[in-house]
């Protein structure tokens, strides 16, 4: 993989989220200018390790640990403005300078109080097995607001304070007659407590927020290269993951240009990012799931409890046939091929190739999550390996058996790997 040939860069998710993202957007953005976060909110948490520290961005993007870089977010991101200004001044208090480099999106939605109460309560209102299992970070009622239209709230409205008082007054009154009739429950909702907070979120935020869509098209025209970083994962895309179990936005690479507001030539290349296994957080079907002694193993091996709400992750088998799904769908140009150390020590490592369907025919990624439900795995298993991989640095260093994992990967999906990674350090990488 040559940096200097990979243009314009999407990373994605190839899976349910949690794939490593944070860490391939940390390691990448050396050598981009901007960095861009296009989707979702703070339903993400993406982890960089470097320097004997651990970050856990969820509002912001993972290259703002370079103040000479410019990170973006974009006006298709469902912004929680507390949560940013909490990551900005914990980045300011350990001395990492956040100004200019930060760019917010005067288009960006904002996530208001009552979309978080609103999550909560509609997940609280399911039966259990209805339930999404979101990350109660009210995602899916700020980007319903936005469609929606009328009872929306963008960045720049807070720049318009009486009109911003008004509009929230009505948001709140009609919100509380919803919650009220469903519910029961108004959640003591205060539209001025609320306006009078937002108010002042704009005051400190002021000095960032722009017209982004220019930004990067100024960017790219003075040759300047762009990263986008993509939250949650391609198999919690809106349209294309396991509906209704996924998220309320576009998480793959489909969603880069409208969620940033760039051309379609404003993206070259895409990296998928896949973990050696596979893992999930919250309802919904997962054929290769493994519930049984070896998937609490990788749980513990590869310490999968979430990044943003600490739930266990569910582990299982890596799954060709979802990841082919997701890197046909992206287009992925290369992989990112995370947490190959963590599968050290296991007798066997399991691979998916095809699933069958109820009756027993093979079956390709189905559209429905009850046909998911019932799609039985077929697993092949390949010799494991012993040796600690932590300190590799080059793929013909790594045991036999892993690399013929990786070879059987990469016939499988049909796309290079490009990055292995060995450890959550930036340095515990091969890079290809
Ligand atoms: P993201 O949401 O895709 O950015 O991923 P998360 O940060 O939520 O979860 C990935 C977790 O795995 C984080 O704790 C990372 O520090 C960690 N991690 C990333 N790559 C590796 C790896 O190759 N090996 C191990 N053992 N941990 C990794
Ligand atoms: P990153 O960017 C893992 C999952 C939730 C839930 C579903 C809907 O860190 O990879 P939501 O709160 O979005 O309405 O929840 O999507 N989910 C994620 N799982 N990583 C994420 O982000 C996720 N973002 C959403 O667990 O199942
Ligand atoms: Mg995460």
């Amino acid at each position: 993989m040559n940096y200097e040939q990979l243009g314009h860069t999407c990373v994605v998710g190839l899976g349910w989220g949690d794939e490593g993202k944070g860490k391939i957007v940390d390691l990448l953005s050396e050598h981009f200018d901007v960095i861009v976060r296009y989707n979702g909110g703070a339903n993400a948490g993406h982890t960089v390790c470097h320097t004997g520290r651990t970050y856990t961005f969820h509002a912001l993007p993972s290259g703002i640990l370079r103040p000479d870089r410019v990170s973006v977010i974009g006006p298709g991101v469902a912004l929680d403005l507390p949560a940013a200004l909490k990551e900005i001044l914990a980045l300011r208090d350990s001395g990492i300078p956040v100004d200019e480099n930060l760019r917010i999106s005067d288009r960006a939605h904002l996530v208001l109080p009552y979309h978080k109460l609103e999550d909560h309560l509609s997940e609280a209102r399911l039966k259990s097995d209805r339930r999404i299992g979101t990350t109660a970070r009210g995602i899916g009622p700020c980007y319903a607001d936005k469609m929606n239209r009328t009872t929306a709230v963008r960045m720049a409205d807070l720049y318009c304070p009486d009109h911003l008082r008004e509009h929230i007054r009505s948001i709140v009154e009609r919100k509380r007659a919803v919650f009220q009739a469903l519910y029961p429950d108004d959640g003591n909702l205060d539209a001025e407590a609320i306006t009078d907070e937002f108010l002042g979120f704009a005051e400190q935020l002021r000095p960032h927020v722009c017209d982004t869509a220019a930004l990067l098209r100024d960017a790219a025209a003075s040759g300047r290269r762009i990263l986008y970083e993509g939250a949650n994962g391609t198999l919690l895309d809106v349209d294309h993951g396991t509906y209704p179990f996924v998220t309320s936005s576009s998480a793959s690479a489909l969603g880069v240009h409208p969620g940033a507001g760039v051309p379609p030539r404003l993206v070259n290349t895409c990296i998928g990012v896949l973990k050696a296994y596979s893992t999930r957080v919250g309802q919904g079907p997962f054929p290769a799931e493994l519930c049984n002694e070896i998937g609490d193993r990788i749980r513990a091996q590869g310490r999968e409890f979430g990044t943003t709400t600490g739930r266990p992750r569910r582990c299982g088998w890596f799954d060709a046939v979802a990841a082919r799904y997701a890197v046909d769908l992206n287009g992925a140009t290369y992989l990112a091929l995370m947490h190959l150390d963590t599968l050290t020590g296991l007798n066997e490592v399991g691979l998916c190739l095809t699933y069958e369907d109820a009756n027993g025919h093979a079956a390709s990624f189905p559209a429905r999550a009850e046909q998911l439900y019932a799609c039985r795995p077929q697993i092949e298993f390949l010799p494991g390996w012993d040796a600690d991989l932590s300190a590799v640095r080059s793929r013909d260093e790594l045991p036999a058996n892993a690399r013929n994992f990786l070879a059987r990967l990469e016939e499988l999906l049909d796309v290079p790997i490009g990055i292995i990674s060995v450890g959550p350090q930036r340095e515990q990488t091969i890079m290809l």
